[in-house]
């Protein structure tokens, strides 16, 4: 249990790290490693500067959908001032947009953030939501014809970068597939920073980077990636993310009086609550990652098949097998959630996403085990994410079995995730509420 003294210096350090890590009107994850403005980590920082700063909240997320392409995607990295010390840089990927940006995307958690903001922070917010479900709306319909043009029911990704956990065993077999003859050298930044342990090994770069470089090579054209990119996989966590930032932007148009996006985003959702089902595997007993290249299904699991109950409403049959998966994994670990089954052995403790805990998919999920009438471990989520915060201060992530904080310091949505739902003054006002 975390005193009271400790929680006031823990809710005064969030914030001072949220206000350092500010550059006007956008939040870097964490400086050094990322100084620019990371998709999901901006629309997810925004739930914690909106526990102090609710006009601030609201920047971030319209800043970021600033930078959104003429095609709808909205970019995984923008790079709104020159950085020397960060690679791959604008000129890796020649995306040929002011500002520059990358080529990829990441999970679109925006809508959820943006519903979450509307209802969380008070007054008439209308005039500030109406543009952002505009931008929301041509995004996710650029996931629909852009990543599912066959319109089976799941959207592919076609770098790991896309699905926000870089380094995850699922990538493994997949990217055995893409050829790395032609990368040539480069310089990793990263390794620079932070301990090479903690990392994705240099294999895994070498294929990042032929990926950038395919990107780049056809533009960015989403047909020809759609077609021929040599990563093409279908993973649980994108999918379970997308299918809630549906379901969230359905909830907004309607409040705010927008049929058309209401509709659009009602029959997008049916061909992913559908489809969604092509990622179950028997073996697993879970959601798991399908490369639609090689027409292949993964039988592991990740924290990213947990995802599902946040996705939507799962049967009651599967989310009672999700629980009892869950519990096994418990008992394997010191601190939940990991992010691969600490029973495979590809885990590791504290390689990135090999293996680390994450605060903001803790949140995640514990809001899918809420929704599904498990509000006991949800708040084990919660009380396992302050524990690893009291331990090791607002690490990028934890490893699940020591609680060792690792990757970057300082972390913006650590300190985000803490402010708005694990510290317990956050938890206190929620039950209050
Ligand atoms: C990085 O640079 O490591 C990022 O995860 C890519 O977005």
């Amino acid at each position: 249990m975390i005193n009271p003294e400790t929680t006031a210096r823990l809710d005064a350090k969030a914030q001072q790290i949220l206000r350092a890590n500010d550059k006007g009107g956008y939040t870097v994850p964490t400086k050094g490693l990322y100084p620019f403005q990371w998709n999901w980590d901006s629309a997810l920082t925004a739930l914690g500067i909106a526990c102090f700063d609710a006009d601030r909240a609201w920047q971030e997320i319209e800043k970021l959908l600033s930078a959104q392409w003429d095609n709808g995607m909205v970019p995984h990295i923008v790079f709104w001032q020159h950085e020397e010390g960060y690679f791959p840089g604008p000129g890796e990927w020649q995306s040929g947009r002011t500002p520059p940006t990358s080529g990829i995307t990441q999970p679109p958690v925006a809508a959820t953030i943006v519903r979450q903001l509307a209802n969380f922070l008070p007054g008439d917010h209308s005039a500030r939501v109406t543009p952002m479900l505009h931008a929301l709306d041509r995004w996710h319909q650029w996931f629909a014809d852009a990543r599912d043009p066959d319109g089976r029911g799941v959207v592919a990704i076609m770098h790991p970068w896309e699905s926000g956990r870089d380094n995850l065993p699922d990538w493994d077999a997949p990217l055995a597939h893409v050829d790395t003859s032609h990368v040539g050298a480069f310089l990793r930044r990263d390794t620079q920073l932070v301990n090479a342990a903690e990392r994705p090994r240099n294999h895994d770069y070498d294929h990042y980077m032929a990926l950038v470089q395919f990107g780049r090579n056809c533009q960015w054209h989403v047909k020809t990636i759609a077609e021929k990119c040599p990563f093409w996989v279908a993973e649980p966590g994108m999918n379970a993310i997308l299918r809630r930032a549906e379901r969230d932007l359905v909830a907004l148009a309607l409040q705010f009086n927008l049929p058309s996006i209401a509709t659009r985003a009602t029959h997008r959702l049916a061909r992913l609550d559908h489809g969604f089902n092509q990622l179950w595997s028997d073996i697993a007993k879970g959601y798991t990652t399908l490369d639609l290249r090689n027409n292949k299904l993964e039988h592991r699991l990740s924290s990213g098949s947990w995802l599902s109950l946040y996705g939507g409403p799962e049967n009651e049959e599967r989310a009672e097998i999700h629980c009892s998966t869950l519990n096994r994994w418990r008992q394997q670990i010191r601190f939940a959630l990991p992010s691969f089954d600490p029973g495979d052995p590809a885990f590791d403790d504290i390689r990135y996403w090999r293996g680390p805990v994450w605060a903001m998919i803790n949140w995640m999920i514990a809001t899918g085990l809420a929704e599904h009438g498990h509000p006991d471990m949800a708040d084990q989520l919660a009380d396992d994410t302050a524990a690893l915060i009291d331990q090791s201060a607002f690490r990028e992530y934890f490893s699940p079995v020591t609680g060792k904080g690792g990757g970057g310091k300082d972390f913006s949505w650590t300190a985000a995730m803490w402010l708005y739902w694990a510290s317990p003054s956050a938890r206190q006002k929620t039950e209050t509420q």
